[in-house]
């Protein structure tokens, strides 16, 4: 896992754009994977105005989301498809057909994991970005998931539906249930870029990189994978020596 230290948030968004960019160069029709959270809201910002400025072509690519709350439907305000649509999707004009997102209002689930385990398996991402939980998932993937695991219905930890519940007006309609790619799926992915800012994320960063590998930090999986890149701002960077 290799490490690049970025002073504050606003460089953070900066680094993290130069390197997608760089992949998205040598490979404009590639795929890639995308997380939401607020992790990434300053990225995506920065391929918005670099899109305005020059019409950067996303028409080839083809993107996959890790995760979407179960029980919310497409345009429900707090879902994940709706977030991307006003973050990328219709800013980028990337259309329906090039975008992936499990259906978190599929009749059935487990059909709907089905469908899009096979989705990834014939479309392997290229580069796939991530935000990491303050206890150290990744997608929805909560501390115990097995490192083998593909897609999958999970239940969401009390914490997590905490952390989330800042957007939405109360915990009560967090949603208990996410439909998420697992950390099989993710560790498929040929790059991995993954985002950490704030002191919120300091102590997990510190057991990501200085404790050993196990299912109890979902995110410690990612020492298995081959070329993970961890861009990390001071704030959460202050327990790393
Ligand atoms: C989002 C996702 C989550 C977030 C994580 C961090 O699609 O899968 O794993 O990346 O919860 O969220 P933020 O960035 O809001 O701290």
């Amino acid at each position: 896992m290799k490490k690049v230290l970025v002073k504050d948030y606003h460089h953070l968004s900066l680094t993290a754009f130069d390197l997608f960019l760089q992949e998205f160069q040598e490979n404009p029709a590639g795929t890639f994977g995308f997380a939401t959270g607020s992790t990434p809201i300053g990225f995506y910002q920065r391929i918005r105005e670099d899109h305005a400025l020059h019409q950067t072509d996303y028409s080839k690519i083809k993107t996959f989301n890790l995760d979407e709350y179960v029980g919310l439907d497409e345009q429900h305000p707090q879902s994940y498809h709706h977030f991307m649509s006003q973050q990328l999707f219709n800013p980028l004009g990337i259309g329906k057909e090039q975008v992936h997102l499990p259906k978190g209002n599929a009749e059935d689930l487990q059909q709907e994991c089905e469908r899009y385990e096979s989705l990834l398996n014939a479309h392997p991402i290229d580069l796939q970005i991530l935000g990491i939980g303050e206890n150290g998932h990744i997608g929805f993937n909560e501390p115990g998931t097995s490192f083998e695991s593909g897609v999958h219905v999970t239940t969401l930890k009390e914490s997590t539906r905490q952390a989330n519940s800042r957007f939405f007006d109360s915990i009560h309609q967090v949603p208990t249930h996410a439909i998420t790619m697992g950390i099989q799926n993710i560790l498929n992915a040929k790059k991995i870029l993954v985002l950490v800012s704030g002191s919120s994320k300091a102590a997990i960063i510190k057991e990501i990189f200085q404790h050993p590998v196990t299912t109890q930090i979902p995110a410690s999986a990612l020492n298995h994978h081959s070329d993970t890149t961890f861009i990390i701002d001071e704030e959460a960077a202050m327990y790393l020596s």
